[in-house]
């Protein structure tokens, strides 16, 4: 399933190390991540979430804040029960988690490093015997075989449409998470004079007409955050640099901040 990233020709485990026909080799870390990520695609503006950024998403989701969401997945996914599937920008592997659960092989690709060691250690032993590979890598030119995923995930995520098309089976899907227009509103009224809603339905015509809207669910919940979860929550998010610090640091000072967090789910089919 995983290719080359330079000669794009099959890689295969050999050892500790995935090799191709031209023996270019990527060695596998003990926690079982391999970088994919070579010199020639990167692109400077781009490294993906930092390394604070990464701290916080782990923190905020192990206090089970969007657990509706990973359920969600859960179940969607266990209806489908496919093969094999792509998590896109995976992040440090909160979702890419279930999808282990109801699947027969699992790659989580992210561009940022460090996000990808995280995951690779959080879930080495949680997954201990699923067939789950962490790869650095971009999804601007994704290190994956054409045609040899029924799944392509993408939570909060980029959508490299052709990247996708290409690398989906004929009848594959599409699976993707947004926010829903009042996602964390009454947080953002905190942070900026003006709240502009969300607009998850600009994804499902920017994907068509390759991609075919098949299924929609809509996931809402009530939070209550404290002072550690607002930074946490500010951190991982583009709010982090977008607010003023001054709105920002009034808000960390709440203890018991009422939101609700409010999710777009859409299950795209190849067409
Ligand atoms: C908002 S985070 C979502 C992470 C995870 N899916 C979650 O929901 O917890 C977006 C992720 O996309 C990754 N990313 C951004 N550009 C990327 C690219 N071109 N290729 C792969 N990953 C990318 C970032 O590093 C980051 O981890
Ligand atoms: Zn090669």
């Amino acid at each position: 399933m995983l290719i080359c990233p330079i000669c794009h020709t099959d890689l295969v485990l050999c050892g500790k190390s995935y090799i191709c026909q031209h023996r270019h080799s990527y060695d596998l870390s003990k926690d079982g991540y391999v970088n994919l990520h070579v010199v020639q695609h990167k692109n400077s503006h781009n490294a993906g979430d930092t390394t604070v950024s990464v701290q916080s998403r782990r923190r905020f989701l192990a206090g089970g804040f969007y657990a509706p969401l990973q359920d969600k997945i859960g179940q969607i996914m266990s209806d489908l029960s496919p093969d094999t599937v792509l998590d896109i920008g995976c992040g440090e592997g909160y979702y890419t988690s279930v999808l282990a659960h109801h699947s027969r092989r699992v790659i989580g690709l992210d561009i940022a490093k460090t996000a990808i060691i995280t995951a690779s250690k959080t879930y080495k032993n949680q997954l201990s015997g699923k067939n789950i590979t962490w790869v650095v890598g971009t999804g601007a030119i994704l290190p994956v075989a054409q045609n040899s995923v029924d799944i392509c995930t993408s939570f909060f995520s980029p959508l490299p449409k052709g990247q996708m098309l290409n690398v989906l089976k004929s009848d594959g899907y599409l699976l993707m998470a947004t926010p829903a227009p009042q996602h964390l509103y009454a947080m953002r009224q905190r942070l900026f004079d003006r709240v502009n809603p969300h607009n998850p339905t600009k994804f499902i015509n920017e994907l068509a007409p390759e991609f075919r809207l098949i299924n929609e669910w809509q996931i809402s919940h009530a939070m209550i955050l404290d002072s550690q979860n607002l930074t946490d929550l500010m951190n991982m998010t583009p709010y982090a640099y977008k607010a003023k610090l001054d709105k920002k640091t009034a808000l960390k000072s709440e203890n018991n901040f009422h939101v609700t967090a409010a999710f777009c789910v859409y299950l795209f089919k190849k067409v």
